[in-house]
């Protein structure tokens, strides 16, 4: 039995933060964010009483109308995110009893902007095994609550936003197929956020040193994701004997075009075929992924051969090979 996704949906905030906003906000300009990234707006979620399990419970209650399933229905619900409304309770707990998923249990997956794919590959599991029938994933994050609104090198790069899928049990050959994921924590001091964890906890010197911010040293970070994106998507395609021309769709995280386009170039897939949103929202971090497929699903077809990849924080970084089953 395979674990395949049933159904797909996301949630944006209404509010835009665009390249000529953050051009009065510090010293770049549309053309330099555009050319660097790809990026000319995101969506914020400005209401400061809002936080990523109100976005990922309108992705989760939009995903459950479309299936025509009560969220009593849920067994297992899991949220990628790295934007927890707090540290505990976890997201996924909240998202539950905000949409009244009733029966289920879960928990958050901290992988960055691998998350939503190591999340979907633990989900996978449940399903394919027969444990249950109704596993939900959810990517969310709300980054403009960790970007510093004054470093021009980071502020550009993110938005905010959720998608979510749900995974139910195929016995056709449709469903996720295979994944490859990796990890280096060598990776952390490039990429991370230094303060309000054990090692740092939130104290006046904390807050004074901005390191509740993201923190990104782009360089390294731009060269790993390169060859990180490309070797494992590639590695994905041939291990499962598929050439460029077999993949209906590429479905990249959305950090940097470049990135995209070096992944898509290794692959050997048409451009065409490559899912790319990021001039509409940015990096939203987990929540990339799941946005794409929403905003594709209608061109999906049954028995499409499709990659996600990703590279993230962490590092971490993964593909993973399924064909679509609706
Ligand atoms: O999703 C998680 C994983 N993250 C990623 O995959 C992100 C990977 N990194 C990147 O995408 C790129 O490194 C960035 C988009 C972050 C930066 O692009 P870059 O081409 O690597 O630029 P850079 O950092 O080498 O900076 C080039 C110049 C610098 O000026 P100098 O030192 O050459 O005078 C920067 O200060 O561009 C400057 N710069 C900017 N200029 C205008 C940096 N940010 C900006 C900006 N506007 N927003």
């Amino acid at each position: 039995m395979k674990a395949a996704i049933t159904c797909v949906a996301g949630y944006v905030p209404e509010d835009l933060l665009t390249n000529d906003d953050l051009s009065k906000m510090v010293d770049t300009s549309d053309e330099w964010i555009k050319t660097r990234t790809g990026i000319s707006e995101r969506h914020i979620l400005k209401d400061p009483t809002k936080a990523t399990s109100d976005m990922g419970a309108e992705a989760v209650k939009a995903l459950c109308e479309k299936r025509g399933i009560d969220p009593s229905e849920i067994d297992v619900l899991i949220t990628a995110t790295v934007t927890p409304d707090m540290l505990f309770p976890s997201t996924s707990n909240l998202i539950a009893h905000k949409i009244g998923a009733t029966k289920s249990w879960g928990f958050d997956l901290s992988a960055a902007c691998s998350g939503f794919l190591f999340a979907l590959t633990t989900a996978s599991q449940f399903v394919a095994n027969g444990t249950y029938k109704k596993v939900v994933v959810v990517g969310a994050d709300k980054m403009s609550s960790i970007v510093d609104y004054t470093d021009r090198t980071t502020c550009v790069l993110f938005g905010d936003g959720a998608g979510a899928v749900l995974l139910e049990p195929s016995e056709a050959e449709n469903g996720i197929i295979d994944h490859i994921h990796h990890c280096d924590g060598g990776g952390a001091e490039f990429l991370c956020m230094k303060a309000g964890g054990s090692l740092n906890p939130a104290s006046h010197e904390t807050v004074d040193a901005k390191q509740h911010f993201v923190f990104q040293d782009g360089k390294p970070v731009f060269k790993a994701a390169v060859t990180g994106m490309a070797d494992v998507s590639y590695e994905i395609m041939q291990r499962n004997g598929l050439k460029g021309k077999d993949v209906a769709w590429l479905v990249p995280h959305q950090a940097n075009l470049r990135i995209i386009d070096a992944t898509q170039r290794r692959m050997g897939v048409d451009p065409e075929k490559v899912m790319i949103n990021i001039q509409n929202y940015g990096n939203t971090t987990a929540a990339t992924i799941p946005l794409c497929l929403r905003d594709w699903e209608s061109q999906l077809k049954k028995g499409d051969n499709i990659i996600l990849a990703a590279f993230g924080g962490g590092f971490t970084w993964g593909s993973m090979y399924l064909k679509w089953a609706y």
